[in-house]
C-alpha cells in the first residue's frame, strides 16, 4: 500500500458545511459557530479548536495547537446549510429544540434566522413519528438523487464556495440491514431507477453526495454509507468517508469506563445501560424500527472492548442491556443510568453506577464541527475510502473489510493524533519512552 502523502491542497475560500437534518444537534452546532466567531462563547469540546498535541521526543517538549499543526478551515470561511422535512430557519429550530440559551441565541438571531433547510428527500416508511411538508417530489430514487446534487452544486456556488463537506444530522431510520441491492455500484443504482423499497434516504443523500465528490459523515446509525455499493463508489470518486452514530452521552461513558475495567482484567457480568430523552430524537427512536438501528450501533461497543474470545473467564457470561425511553418532560437533557456488575479478585462481585445528566445535542455539537473540518482535511490530503482515524467522534465505527473496530477512546485518540502528525509530517509516536538510560548498550 502506498503510504505517501502528496502535497495538502490549502483551507482556502470557504466550505460548505450541509447537513441533512436541521434540528437540535445542527442548530446547537451553528448558534455555537457563530457563538464563537462573535466572542461570546468558547470551543469548548472541540479538538480542532482548542485540542493541543505533543510533538518529538517528550525531552523535546514540544507542542502544537492542532489547527496550528494541520491547514484546517477556519470558521470564518464556514458557511451552513442543510435540508429538512420542516420549514423552520436555524433559529425557529434552535427555539424548538431548547438546547441553546436563549441569552446567547438572541445574539446570533439575525444569522440563523437567514439559514434556512432546502426540500427534503424524505420517505415515511424509514422515520416514523414526524412529519413535514418541505419534501422534494419525484418519480424515481434516481431522480431524487439528481435533485440532490443540483441542491449541492447551486448551494456551493450561490454562497461563494469552493468546497463542501456533508455530516448526517437527520432523524434515525429504521434498521435496513443491506441486502443484494446495496451490494455493487451496478445493483445499487438499477434499485435507484427502479424504486427500490430497500432503498433509504438516507442512501440517496449519501450517493448524490459522493457523486459530487463531496465527503460525507454519518452521524447517526443508519446504514448508509456502511454499505458495499457506496464505499465502492467512495473509492472510484476519490472521496472521504465516514460513520457512523455520534459518541455522544453514554456511549462515550462507555468507551472510557470498560478499557479501564479491561486493563484492570476486571470481570463484567452484566451492563445495564437506560436512557430517558424527549427531543424529537427521542419521539422518532420511540419507533421499534429505529430503535433497533439505535440498539445495534450502541450494542457493539462493549462486546469489541470486553472481548469473551479474547478473556473468557472475565466476559464469557456478559449480560449487556440497552434501553432508550422517550420521556418528554426532560427534552435534549438526558439522563443516562448505567449498572455496571463486575467482579475481582476470587471473583468477589462489586458494582459500579453511573448517572450521566447530560445535553445530547451540547455533546454532539463540537463532534459534528470537528468531524466535518477533519474530513474536509482529509479530501484536501488525497485520502479516500473509510477515514478510520475519525473514530474517536463514532459510536460503531466502520473499518475496512476485515478490519476489526477500535473502540477503547483513548487509542482512538492516539490513532487520530498520529494521523495528524502524518499528515504534518512530524515523527509519529508509539509511547514506547526507552531512553539510553533504560537499555545496556553492547
Ligand atoms: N444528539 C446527540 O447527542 C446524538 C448522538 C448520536 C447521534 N445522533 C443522531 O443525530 C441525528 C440528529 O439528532 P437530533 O437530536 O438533531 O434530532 P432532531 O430530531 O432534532 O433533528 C433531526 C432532523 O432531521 C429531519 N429529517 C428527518 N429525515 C430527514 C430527511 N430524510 N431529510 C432531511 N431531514 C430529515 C427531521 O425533520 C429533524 O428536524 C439523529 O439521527 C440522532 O440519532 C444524535
Amino acid at each position: 500500500m502506498n503510504m505517501k502523502l502528496g502535497k495538502i491542497q490549502p483551507a482556502e475560500g470557504k466550505l460548505a458545511i450541509l447537513t441533512p437534518g436541521m434540528g437540535a444537534v445542527t442548530s446547537t452546532l451553528i448558534a455555537g459557530v457563530l457563538a464563537i466567531q462573535k466572542g461570546i462563547a468558547k470551543p469548548i469540546g472541540s479538538l480542532t479548536q482548542m485540542g493541543k498535541i505533543r510533538l518529538g521526543k517528550r525531552s523535546e517538549n514540544r507542542s502544537s495547537l492542532i489547527k496550528d499543526l494541520v491547514p484546517l478551515t477556519s470558521l470564518d470561511n464556514i458557511v451552513f446549510g442543510g435540508w429538512d422535512i420542516y420549514t423552520d430557519n436555524a433559529y425557529e429550530a434552535a427555539v424548538k429544540a431548547q438546547v441553546v440559551n436563549r441569552y446567547v441565541l438572541e445574539q446570533v438571531k439575525d444569522e440563523m434566522k437567514k439559514i434556512t433547510p432546502m426540500s427534503a428527500v424524505f420517505d415515511e416508511t424509514y422515520v416514523k413519528n414526524i412529519q413535514g411538508e418541505n419534501k422534494k417530489k419525484y418519480k424515481t430514487k434516481m431522480e431524487a438523487a439528481e435533485m440532490l446534487r443540483a441542491d449541492m452544486r447551486n448551494f456551493i456556488k450561490n454562497n461563494g464556495c469552493n468546497r463542501a463537506v456533508i455530516v448526517w444530522c437527520a432523524s434515525t431510520e429504521v434498521y435496513n440491514p443491506i441486502a443484494a441491492v446495496h451490494q455493487t455500484i451496478k445493483s445499487f443504482e438499477e434499485g435507484l431507477r427502479n424504486n427500490s423499497p430497500l432503498i433509504s434516504p438516507s442512501q440517496i443523500y449519501t450517493y448524490a453526495a459522493l457523486k459530487e465528490r463531496i465527503a460525507y459523515v454519518n452521524g447517526s446509525p443508519n446504514v448508509s454509507v456502511e454499505i458495499p455499493a457506496l464505499q465502492e463508489l467512495a473509492h472510484e470518486m476519490a472521496v472521504a468517508i465516514g460513520g457512523s452514530d455520534f459518541k455522544t452521552g453514554q456511549t462515550l461513558m462507555k468507551t472510557i469506563v470498560a478499557p479501564g475495567l479491561k486493563n484492570r482484567l476486571l470481570g463484567v457480568e452484566g451492563w445495564f445501560s437506560t436512557n430517558i430523552l424527549g427531543n424529537r430524537d427521542g419521539e422518532v427512536l420511540n419507533d421499534p424500527g429505529s430503535f433497533k438501528s439505535k440498539e445495534i450501533s450502541k450494542g457493539s461497543v462493549l462486546e469489541d472492548i470486553l472481548s469473551k474470545e479474547e478473556h473468557p473467564d472475565l466476559y464469557s457470561n456478559l449480560y449487556h442491556k440497552i434501553r432508550i425511553e422517550y420521556y418528554p418532560p426532560r427534552g435534549d437533557n438526558k439522563e443516562g443510568w448505567d449498572n455496571i456488575d463486575i467482579f475481582g479478585w476470587l471473583g468477589e462481585k462489586m458494582q459500579i453506577k453511573i448517572d450521566f445528566l447530560c445535553k445530547d445535542s451540547i455533546l454532539a455539537a463540537p463532534i459534528v464541527l470537528d468531524l466535518a473540518l477533519f474530513i474536509d482535511l482529509s479530501q484536501r490530503a488525497g485520502m479516500r475510502g473509510i477515514q478510520e482515524w475519525l473514530s474517536f467522534y463514532l459510536k460503531a465505527p466502520i473499518t475496512n473489510p476485515g478490519i476489526k473496530a477500535v473502540n477503547d477512546l483513548s487509542l482512538q485518540l492516539l490513532k487520530l493524533e498520529n494521523t495528524l502528525r502524518f499528515f504534518a509530517k512530524e515523527e509519529l509516536i508509539n509511547h514506547l519512552g526507552l531512553t539510553h538510560y533504560d537499555i545496556d548498550e553492547e
